[in-house]
């Protein structure tokens, strides 16, 4: 089997690439990645090219990435996003190029390539916001009312798989998944910051008063989530996954963070709260019942695992986590003016 994976150079990405390999080693992977700012080069070194890994630097923007590709693709499955809310608050007009126009270029591809099997990875972010103290939570019938420029571009995207499979008769899959954690994250995220910030001896910003809650999802999860979907989905269906934390209000997981570090609660600083700030929490009993799907992480063992990589990899993270508080300083200025 040969198979497409765009944006294998950012956080899910690589970890999918990963699994896959294990998993399928046979496999051919052609990795299509425009390396962003989110992207580390570095992420796959351990993987040659040759005939069953093929890295190609594209940008999916640009019409023209699908002359670089192989032929007789069997399977896309489609990562490459600007992925990150507060860059989509700063500065949207990226989110609409990558998500909404990159996601068509590459529908238009598989659709004139005889109708390459194409597996779209989205977001619960799609369905807007969850109530604070509420136990509700999205489904697969939840309708969509994204909040940022950033789910506003993937709820385009998913419109524009499911119409290219109702138009065309494009055999495609969506997943609309939590939050991730796991090994590999940029240091801009939340998780990674709180890690790297601690193992440096720096503050916590929590925005708000840290009652935003989201579902966490170990990254491996989320892998192995996709692979049932690729392997047993139904085509045209969407399936929701999330994690067995669901409503992990942010206060809470940071204070369980501080712990499993050996750190002190006086290192939590609160700071001025996201514009539309959403809560997340996802129903994945569809994936459960129809694929036989479920989490196998608890948030302990995956946050301990998570805690140990950076501690171990300080080298791949620290020229990134300066960029991303030089991001957060701009941001922090701008919203002053
Ligand atoms: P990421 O930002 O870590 O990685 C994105 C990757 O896409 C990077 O390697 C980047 O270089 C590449 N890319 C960006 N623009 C591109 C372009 N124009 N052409 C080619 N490549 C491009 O993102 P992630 O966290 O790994 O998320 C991957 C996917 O999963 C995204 O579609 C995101 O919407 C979705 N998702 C993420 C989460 C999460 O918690 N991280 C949860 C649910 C869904
Ligand atoms: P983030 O990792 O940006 O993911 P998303 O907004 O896509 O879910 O943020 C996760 C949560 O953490 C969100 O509620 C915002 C909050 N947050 C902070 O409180 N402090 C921070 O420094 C960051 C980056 C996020």
């Amino acid at each position: 089997m040969k198979i497409l994976v765009t944006g294998g150079l950012g956080f899910i990405g690589t970890n999918f690439i990963r699994f896959w390999r294990k998993k399928y080693p046979q496999s051919t992977i052609i990795n299509l990645d425009k390396i962003t700012y989110a992207a580390n080069p570095e992420n796959l070194n351990d993987f040659s090219q040759g005939s069953k890994y093929q890295f190609i630097k594209e940008d999916i923007v640009n019409p023209d990435f699908t002359n670089r590709l192989p032929s007789l693709i069997d399977l896309i499955v489609h990562f490459a996003a600007e992925s990150h809310v507060d860059r989509s608050i700063n500065d949207p007009s990226l989110f609409v190029k990558t998500n909404v126009l990159g996601t068509y270029n590459l529908l238009n591809f598989a659709k004139n390539n005889g109708n390459i099997r194409f597996h779209h990875i989205s977001t619960d972010e799609v369905f807007g916001s969850l109530p604070l103290n509420s136990s509700n939570q999205f489904s697969e019938s939840t309708p969509y009312d994204p909040s940022s420029p950033y789910s506003a571009s993937k709820a385009a995207s998913d419109h524009l798989v499911r119409s290219f499979g109702k138009t065309f008769g494009l055999p495609t899959t969506i997943t609309n998944c939590s939050n991730n954690y796991g090994p590999y994250q940029h240091p801009e995220k939340f998780i990674p910051r709180l890690i790297t910030n601690l193992l440096e001896n720096q503050k916590i910003p929590v925005y708000g008063q840290g009652l935003n809650f989201r579902d966490w999802l170990y990254v491996d999860d989320h892998c192995s989530a996709i692979s049932a979907v690729i392997n047993r989905g139904k085509i045209g269906d969407t399936y929701c996954i999330g994690g067995l934390y669901q409503s992990t209000k942010n206060i809470d997981l940071v204070k369980k963070i501080i712990n499993l570090m050996g750190k002190d609660m006086s290192q939590i600083e609160y700071v001025a709260d996201r514009p539309a700030h959403d809560n997340y929490s996802v129903d994945w009993s569809k994936i459960k019942n129809d694929l036989g799907w479920q989490p196998q992480e608890t948030l302990d063992t995956g946050l301990k695992k998570t805690i140990e990589w950076y501690q171990t990899h300080q080298k791949w993270w620290q020229d990134s986590k300066k960029e991303a508080e030089k991001f957060y300083k701009n941001l922090a200025k701008q919203s002053k003016i």
